[in-house]
């Protein structure tokens, strides 16, 4: 597992997250035995929200539940939690009511004294940056939040809230996989016109900025074609696209999500991909690809099989 030093902080992460969307209904056993083969894949880092779950803060209660972490366990691991939207609704809301309220149940759920990331979850178009930094503030003075970033947000986006916020912005977590890709595609087939691939969709550049920035990029939904429309991984839609990764998968020795994995973490962004299956068996096979080299070609091939343009 390739583990690097989030900059901006002093959190030593590994490349592949286990993101906790889909656990709510899985017994104690199911979430132990996901969360241990994770651990022994070298996946120590988390990611939940406040609104996973059939109720609020649902995930995060299930997994501390079920895993009954000891000080020295909890220690060991790395919990990124989210905060910003309300599903009654739904809408967002970065008010420093709404934060201070959704880290304070979050913690509880989690049964723990400290968020070590807590991201903004999705933009609020109400933000008042002055809020943001107010509930920033407090948080980390009392030790509830170690670092702070944000998902789904624009570069424009970022810059208004670094404009009042004091702590480092140290994550971006924004919808990536190989065939739902536009903060990649855009920039390789930039301003063709009549062109659907070079209309700028992520606010102009996102991940471009945050190399810039320092700001690691984490990978939602790394599997998915769409938004939630099911994996393209052995999907009848995509016969191209699985003919090349099945042709790497066995060249590699390696499963065909280990290739998709890896299509993410070749690239030198040094991004993280949050995973959101919750069968061990896929959770194993995905960190396989997290220092899988695919070579450029390799990564270009997937990326046309895909249906993107190179022009
Ligand atoms: N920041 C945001 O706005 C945002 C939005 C959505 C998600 N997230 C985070 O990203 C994580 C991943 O999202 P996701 O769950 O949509 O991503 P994903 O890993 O692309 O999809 C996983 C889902 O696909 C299913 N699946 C079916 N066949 C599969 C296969 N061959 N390989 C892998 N999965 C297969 C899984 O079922 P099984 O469980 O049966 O394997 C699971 O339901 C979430 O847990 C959450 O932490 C963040």
């Amino acid at each position: 597992m390739k583990r690097f030093t989030l900059p901006n902080t002093d959190i030593e992460a590994p490349n592949v997250i286990l993101g906790l969307m889909r656990i709510q209904d899985k017994t104690d056993d199911e979430v132990r035995e996901l969360v241990r083969t994770a651990r022994d894949a070298g996946i120590d880092f988390v990611d939940h929200a406040d609104v996973y779950g059939n109720d609020l803060h649902g995930c995060e209660r299930r997994f501390a539940e079920a895993m009954q972490l000891t000080a020295s366990d909890r220690d060991a691991i790395t919990i990124q939690t989210k905060a910003g939207i309300v599903g009654d609704g739904p809408y967002f809301d970065f008010s420093y009511e709404h934060l201070i309220e959704s880290v304070n149940g979050s913690l509880d759920a989690l049964q723990t004294d400290r968020i070590d990331i807590l991201l903004l979850h999705r933009p609020d178009a109400l933000v008042e940056p002055e809020e943001v930094a107010r509930a920033f503030d407090e948080l980390e003075t009392a030790g509830k939040v170690r670092a702070f970033g944000v998902s789904n947000h624009t570069p424009r986006q970022i810059d208004l809230l670094k404009r009042f916020v004091r702590q480092p912005i140290v994550a971006n977590q924004v919808q990536l996989s190989i065939t739902h890709s536009p903060v990649v595609s855009q920039g390789v087939a930039a301003n063709m016109l009549g062109e659907q691939q070079s209309v700028t969709l992520d606010g102009g550049g996102i991940v471009d900025y945050c190399r810039l920035h320092d700001i690691t990029l984490q990978a939602w939904s790394p599997f998915q074609a769409g938004f939630f429309t099911g994996v393209f991984l052995g999907s009848p839609e995509y016969p191209e696209l699985n003919a090349v990764i099945d042709r790497l998968a066995a060249q590699y020795d390696v499963p065909p999500i280990a290739i998709a994995t890896a299509w993410i973490t070749r690239h030198p962004a040094q991004m993280q991909v949050v995973l959101g299956t919750t069968s061990p068996e896929r959770v194993a096979g995905a960190a396989l690809g997290s220092d899988l080299p695919l070579t450029r070609a390799e990564w270009y091939e997937l990326f046309r099989a895909a249906g993107h343009l190179v022009p």
